[in-house]
């Protein structure tokens, strides 16, 4: 690897990094919060939620953001937010600036997950593309992770400052790294700027003639206009890429992961892990933990098995270990009250099994190939909104999921709701079959011929 394309690789990491660590913080922090200024149940959510509301209005901005000013500017942006965000939290003297810091950081979220993708999938050579927005991927669980480590680290009331302020750093690093960063090649040439594009493409592939990949962009920018109008990104011309898209982004949410990042603790408390430290330890490893080991086999076959395999494979793994949790609740009985529970029960270890091997085959199917394929199908005058686009509904997606899981676990039961998550999945697994093409190796100027041959 290039010194270039390593910092590139730096710039996906660390969006990454923040997006998981400020998505998974806040379970921790809550109780402290909760302490210092003694919230109602409403602010509670806000609280909480509205970190995914700002995610949502910050990927619809960063659309137009990183068409208009380019990719890289748009990293520094969200750099910029997340530092901002993280102090302004850290610093909140009452629940209005603790809401506002709240708005900001999510916005940053938005912003990155849709500027980082994009940009590693334009800067990254065709062969190792998938590699590189799973590295993204990876980044998100390893910052999940390192949140519900330090949620478990710190305690006391005030320690959820720390908590959020915490991510001032990496964000700080980030405007840092991008900074030095190169500019995307493909974003230069929408702009018809061969010759900065032509520089750009040299320091990343030092000793290659560039000439016929920048023939090859401009080829298939050619008959497009600099920046197409929001009507061209929903044209019929592209609706098939729009489709999948927005489908995998819809998807990747119903088929229920956020609920279980959310609620793990809820979940083993309600499989018979009684204590407080018995549910966080379990949440900690089996699903933060093995959430970054298995996004390992993603990063190690997508680009040689291909995007269509990975996808079908995980989700056959994640519909039957649904099926398996939503089974074993029916054998799970609540204590009588009054009496101390003595630990989990056979049906409680096999859900946690089972929730195992859900996140395995998440991490190695749904998360990593979700994001990669989004980043890579949309035509490149569209591209920046249409990704905006997928990543704003994907956000609202997990918004509703996370909002009803308690609701429809106290509507349907326990088993009932995982199985209608398994029931997603393989509802997911046949509309994959049929609709969605392998795009492993191709050029992200080939993937668009896809469209053409077929329509
Ligand atoms: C999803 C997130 C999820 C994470 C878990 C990502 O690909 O977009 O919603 O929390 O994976 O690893």
């Amino acid at each position: 690897m290039t010194p270039w394309l390593a910092v590139v690789l730096v710039v996906v990491l660390f969006s990454g990094g923040l997006f998981g660590y400020d998505q998974g913080v806040i379970s921790g922090a809550l109780h402290g919060i909760k302490a210092t200024f003694s919230l109602s149940a409403l602010l509670v959510e806000v609280v909480t939620s509205w970190v995914t509301l700002g995610a949502l209005l910050g990927a619809l901005a960063a659309g137009e953001l990183a068409d208009r000013i380019g990719r890289k500017r748009t990293v520094l942006i969200a750099g910029v937010m997340f530092t901002l965000g993280a102090v302004v939290q850290a610093l909140a003297p009452g629940t209005l600036v603790l809401v506002v810091g709240r708005l900001i950081i999510g916005a940053g979220v938005g912003v990155a997950a849709v500027a980082a993708p994009l940009y590693a999938a334009e800067l990254a050579p065709a062969a190792v593309r998938g590699r590189f927005v799973s590295a993204y991927q990876l980044a998100i669980t390893a910052g999940i992770f390192l949140a519900y480590l330090v949620d478990g680290w710190l305690s006391g009331n005030d320690s959820w400052r720390i908590m959020l302020g915490a991510a001032a750093v990496p964000g700080l690093l980030l405007f840092a790294v991008a900074l030095a960063a190169p500019r995307s090649p493909r974003w230069l040439m929408m702009k018809s700027r061969r010759t900065d594009a032509a520089a750009e493409l040299r320091k990343i592939h030092p000793g290659e003639d560039v000439e016929p990949q920048l023939d090859a962009i401009g080829a298939a920018l050619r008959h497009e206009s600099e920046r197409a109008s929001w009507a061209v990104v929903f044209h019929r011309e592209w609706r098939r890429p729009l489709l999948i898209g927005v489908g995998l982004a819809v998807f990747q949410q119903i088929t229920g992961i956020n609920a279980i990042i959310y609620y793990a603790d809820q979940i083993f408390a309600s499989a018979g892990f009684a204590t407080q430290s018995a549910q966080t330890t379990a949440t900690t490893w089996a699903i933060g933990g093995v959430n970054v080991l298995a996004t390992l086999i993603a990063i190690a076959f997508i680009d040689r098995l291909g995007r269509r395999k990975l996808l079908l494979a995980g989700l056959t793994g994640m519909a039957i270990s649904l099926v398996v949790v939503g089974t074993a609740f029916r054998f799970i009985v609540a204590p009588a009250a009054g009496a101390t529970a003595t630990g989990p029960s056979a049906a409680g270890i096999v859900t946690l099994l089972a929730l195992v091997g859900f996140i395995i085959c998440f991490a190695f199917s749904m998360g990593p190939v979700v994001w990669t394929v989004i980043n890579e199908i949309f035509p490149g005058h569209i591209r920046g909104r249409a990704v905006a686009v997928a990543t704003a509904v994907n956000w609202g997606s997990a918004f509703l999921v996370s909002q009803f899981f308690l609701t429809l676990i106290g509507a349907m039961g326990n088993s009932l709701t995982f199985w209608l998550f398994a029931l997603f999945c393989v509802i997911t697994w046949v509309w994959i079959y049929f609709r969605v093409p392998e795009t492993k190796g191709l050029s992200l100027e080939q993937i668009q011929l896809l469209w053409k041959a077929a329509p």
